[in-house]
């Protein structure tokens, strides 16, 4: 099984581009998986509905645990003795390094701490698109804003120096430029994950 990872902030283009890459993966025969974080199954969807209420008036800790509550249990019910050759995932960890570390700044070892704690296996390939944050906004003009989206600009700028930091540090990590055309974009991220054929 290789899991491949997909982070961005909002209204780069991430679910567009997952889409894609997972029909090309269909019709060349592979087995796939499609998840999302924070949910994919019923307890993670559960905590996904607080964690995104505009109604829940919670702190940045409560935030991080219920991210790490919901991603232990899509570890244990789709991870653990997967038998898809491919698992595509709608965001993981990296989203609480950049969300809850870059942009609630949040201790980065106690994030650290959990991946290892809750034995998050480390995705074969991450993909960030990276994106000017008004742009992304841009794109989102006409949906409504849940919680998290309603934190502001300052908030957004530090998440994307948070991903832009990952790609940086982390071999598993490749950042993409999402200003670009949808099929550039799309060639690019299947130029990557060809690799891992
Ligand atoms: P989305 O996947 O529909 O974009 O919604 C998930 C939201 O949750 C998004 O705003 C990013 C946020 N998030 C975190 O803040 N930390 C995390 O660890 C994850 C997985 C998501």
């Amino acid at each position: 099984m290789k899991l491949i990872t997909f982070e961005g902030i909002e209204g780069v283009g991430k679910s567009t581009q997952i889409n894609l890459v997972l029909d090309w993966l269909k019709t060349k025969g592979f087995s796939t998986k499609l998840l999302r974080e924070p949910g994919s199954t019923n307890f993670g969807e559960q905590i996904r509905e607080l964690l995104l209420s505009k109604e829940s008036n919670i702190s940045a800790h409560t935030e991080l645990l219920l991210m790490f509550a919901a991603r232990s249990e899509m570890i244990k019910d789709h991870l653990m003795d997967s038998k898809e050759d491919f698992i595509l995932c709608d965001r993981y960890y990296h989203a609480s390094i950049a969300y809850q570390g870059f942009g609630r700044k949040l201790s980065l070892d106690l994030i650290n701490f959990l991946i290892n704690g809750i034995n998050c296996p480390t995705p074969d390939l991450t993909i960030i698109y990276d994106l000017d944050v008004k742009t992304g906004f841009e794109r989102k003009a006409n949906d409504v804003i849940d919680r998290i989206e309603s934190s502001g600009i300052n908030f957004f700028e530090d998440v994307r120096k948070g991903y832009q930091q990952l790609a940086k540090d982390r071999s598993e990590v490749e950042i993409l430029d999402a200003s670009e055309p949808i099929d550039l974009i799309s060639q690019q991220t299947k130029t990557l994950v060809e690799r891992l054929f």
